[in-house]
């Protein structure tokens, strides 16, 4: 094996999908996966690839500066992949501090650990994985560019904004080679069921309510997950250093007319109807951005990336994966994960 790679936060949903594209399209990569395991880390996303020579799991936290360093030294890693972060939104209005721990403090503490041991090597890549929510809400028909100015109103946003600027700070600073990507809404096979396609996905199987914020007026910009690895895999290889490139489904829709969508699909799939009648508009989350869309012409141009599916076929997706992976549904929502679910969904 000739080139480690750390990928951070490889057991979470789009991580654990970044593995296996990795482990199993380039034997010649050794991957570590460092993963803390928190509620939304879960191994069994990787059955499949864990038993594969080129794949090592290291369960550990991307803040221990001691740990971080010495697989540096160790696996003599070349290249980050970093997507470890604490993920969703509504979590981060309650908890914001262990968003700036994992999600600010912890990429400073990768950033060191690659400066420290990179030097001036330029075979070498930190590769950041962000969002569009950086951005803020932009009014129709505009759209995100990679030159939109910074506008956060999240804790989670602000976390990931502030990790972006570190990111960039340390190219210019201490010449550390980085690439950032900012991608849209992700759906697809293991995502848990926080979010709002899987939450309204097995509320539909247990008919129970699906809880809509507002008035379902939000717009979001949704890729599927596979269509996300495609670019990182692209970005990672070919991407230019130093830049940003937005990553977006080009697949606008609103919160109310996804959900609809979704039940439709779903009832066909179960010989049901009326699974709509169980949609329930809920207090509005605050500071909730109306719009995120997403100009991805820079790296459709440069280097040819294309979503590959609409909303309609990576829902058809998503749902079969669901329907035949009920157990996997089962797990993650099961014990401490259930408590806090239905107190952020129904108990407000
Ligand atoms: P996720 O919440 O499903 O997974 C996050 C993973 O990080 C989990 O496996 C968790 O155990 C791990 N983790 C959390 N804190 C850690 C720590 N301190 N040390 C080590 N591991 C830790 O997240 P996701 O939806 O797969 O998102 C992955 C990345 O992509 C994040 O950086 C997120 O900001 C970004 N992103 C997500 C989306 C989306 O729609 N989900 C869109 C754009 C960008
Ligand atoms: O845009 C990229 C971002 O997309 C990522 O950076 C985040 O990690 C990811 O969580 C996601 O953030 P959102 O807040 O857009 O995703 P979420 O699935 O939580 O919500 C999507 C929309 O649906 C949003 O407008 C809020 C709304 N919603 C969400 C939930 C969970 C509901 O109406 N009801 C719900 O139960």
């Amino acid at each position: 094996m000739n080139k480690a790679i750390l990928i951070t936060g490889g057991a979470g949903f789009i991580g654990s999908h970044v593995i296996r594209k990795f482990v199993l399209s380039y034997p010649d990569y050794q991957i570590i996966n460092l993963d803390k395991l928190t509620y939304a880390g879960n191994l069994e996303n990787l059955n499949d690839v864990e038993h594969q020579d080129n794949y090592q799991f290291i369960k550990g936290d991307i803040e221990d500066s001691k740990l971080v360093d010495n697989l540096f030294v160790e696996y003599s890693i070349k290249g980050v992949i970093h997507l470890a972060a604490e993920s969703h939104v509504d979590r981060s209005i309650s908890d914001p501090l262990s968003f700036i721990q994992t999600n600010v403090l912890g990429t400073v503490n990768l950033l060191n650990a690659a400066v420290q041991n990179w030097h001036a090597q330029t075979d070498c890549l930190f590769y950041h994985i962000s969002t569009d929510e950086v951005y803020g809400s932009i009014t129709a028909p505009d759209l995100f560019t990679e030159s939109t100015t910074y506008d956060p109103n999240s804790p989670y946003s602000a976390s990931k904004a502030s990790s972006d600027h570190f990111v960039r700070a340390y190219y210019n600073t201490y010449k550390l080679p980085v690439l950032i990507s900012n991608c849209s809404n992700n759906y697809g096979p293991c995502q848990f069921p926080e979010k709002l396609i899987p939450v309204c996905i097995n509320n539909i199987i247990n008919k129970k309510p699906l809880p809509v914020y507002g008035k379902g007026e939000n717009v979001r910009d949704w890729l599927y997950v596979e269509d996300h690895v495609a670019a990182i895999d692209l970005l990672f290889h070919q991407g230019k250093v130093g830049e940003t490139y937005n990553i977006g489904g080009d697949n606008q829709f609103k919160n109310i007319d996804l959900v609809n969508l979704l039940c439709q699909i779903m009832d066909q799939k179960l010989d049901r109807s009326g699974s709509e009648h169980l949609i329930e508009f809920v207090t509005d989350r605050p500071g909730h951005d109306l719009r995120y869309a997403i100009d991805s012409s820079k790296i459709q141009d440069e280097l040819g990336w294309r979503p590959s599916l609409d909303l309609k076929e990576g829902l058809d997706k998503t749902v079969d994966w669901y329907l035949e992976n009920e157990d996997w549904l089962e797990h993650v929502t099961s014990g401490q994960y259930q408590t806090y679910y239905q107190e952020q969904y129904f108990n407000r």
